[in-house]
């Protein structure tokens, strides 16, 4: 069941015209489904259902406090990268129990608000950061739970900006300095190394790198139990890829069998940080036509969501599939969509074909809501797109749209 669709000819967010929305909220507008989050959890959650887990969304993906509070709800944990993050984890609610906490450049505070708020974990990801968090935890009479990041040189095959487990990547530690350091951690008197941790990149859609960082893993520990460092977690990070066009990545129930099967002798609690294939197609940005414009060579829609409010196709190249809110049956047309600002990679789609639409009319763009809203800024002095939330025929504001007062009021 997918609860963006078409009913004659208008584009519904479950019960609610997102016509309605447009006009109830302005836009660009960020539109999530909450029975789409709550089912893409499901769905992910239950496919581990054979091993002792816990899934952690990626706060990184969607960190609206009312999304990480209808997670938590459904007994999600957090995987966290800041003090922010943290923050907005323990003030939705999500017990600290359920926190895991990745990250190259964790501070010192960063640290101490960890522990005082006593998370599950740290995902430690370098030498210094593990001698640190050795001292702020002495400092505070406390004992850290840690991970290393192991770095297993595998390649995701997914875009290099969002690939993280490769040699030449600054993540986690390379297999040999890794072992190096749980020797080094166990003889440290603040910290308790319980577990293992990776994240090989993004947008994976194979099951195959996920299975070879695995392996060697689970080699890995052998070694580790040898020396007599007994672990017993394992955090295998995030990345499952979802379908943004034409993309046909592994079911998430695909996902859990093959790792089910690779892990379930091994008596090991198992940590997963999704993000993008919970969070991603919940959420559509809605933005409208502001001007039709034909040059000799190109046909461009300038709309009103600019690159400061979905930066995915500037940075990465992504598609976003892209319709009419309201579809008409008009013929298609080759054109550009664009934006406000004043940049030439501000666009949203280029070279697409889309029926020839006209000033006021609204526009869809799909899958964002995963790294959209949370990669948003305020370029060009926008204000930010307001955040809603569909639950049936209920809408909840989950964050105002900005106002020019917001964009100044740290200044002064
Ligand atoms: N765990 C760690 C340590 C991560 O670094 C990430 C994502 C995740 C989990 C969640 O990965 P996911 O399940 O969402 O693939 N801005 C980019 C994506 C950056 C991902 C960064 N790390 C994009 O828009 O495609």
């Amino acid at each position: 069941m997918n609860y963006f669709e078409f009913k004659d000819n208008e584009l519904f967010a479950e019960n609610i015209s997102v016509t309605e929305l447009a006009h109830e909220y302005g836009t660009p507008l960020y539109v999530y489904s909450a029975a789409t989050l709550r089912r893409h959890f499901d769905a992910f959650d239950s496919a581990f259902s054979g091993l002792e887990h816990l899934t952690c969304f990626s706060v990184k993906a969607n960190s609206n406090l009312s999304v990480l509070k209808l997670l938590a709800e459904k007994g999600a944990g957090m995987d966290i990268v800041s003090g922010g993050e943290l923050y907005r984890a323990l003030k939705a609610g999500v017990p600290s129990d359920r926190i895991v906490y990745s990250g190259v450049g964790k501070k010192a505070y960063e640290i101490a608000e960890a522990l005082k708020a006593d998370i599950l974990m740290f995902n430690v990801e370098s030498v210094g950061e593990l001698h640190r968090i050795n001292e702020v935890a002495g400092s505070m009479g406390k004992k850290a739970r840690i991970s290393f990041r192991i770095n297993p040189d595998v390649d995701p095959k997914t875009h290099p900006y969002i690939s993280t487990g490769m040699k030449k990547n600054k993540f986690g530690l390379e297999i040999e300095n890794a072992f190096e350091a749980y020797k080094t951690a166990k003889d440290l008197p603040n910290v308790d190394p319980v577990g293992m941790d990776c994240h090989i990149g993004s947008q994976l859609t194979e099951i195959a790198p996920f299975l070879e960082a695995l392996e060697k893993l689970l080699k890995f520990n052998q070694r580790l139990k040898d020396i007599g460092i007994n672990i017993s977690t394992l955090d295998l990070g995030g990345g499952l890829g979802i379908t943004y066009d034409e993309e046909e990545p592994p079911h998430p129930k695909e996902f859990g069998e093959a790792l089910t099967k690779a892990l379930k002798d091994q008596g090991l609690k198992v940590i997963l940080e999704p993000g993008r294939v919970i969070a991603g197609n919940s959420g559509i940005l809605v933005t409208e036509v502001v001007y039709t414009k034909k040059s000799p060579t190109k046909n461009f829609l300038i709309v009103d969501a600019g690159m400061n409010d979905l930066i995915r196709p500037s940075l990465y190249g992504s598609y976003h599939r892209l319709e009419e809110v309201v579809k008409k049956g008009r013929p298609e047309i080759e054109c550009d969509v664009v934006g406000p600002i004043c940049e030439s990679g501000d666009f949203i789609a280029r070279d697409r074909n889309l029926p020839e639409m006209e000033q006021g009319e609204l526009l869809a763009a799909y899958s964002a809501g995963a790294y959209g809203f949370t990669m948003a800024s305020n370029y060009n002095s926008r204000p930010r797109a307001a955040e809603v939330i569909v639950d049936g025929d209920d809408v909840i504001v989950a964050r105002r749209r900005e106002s020019y007062e917001d964009l100044v009021n740290l200044e002064c």
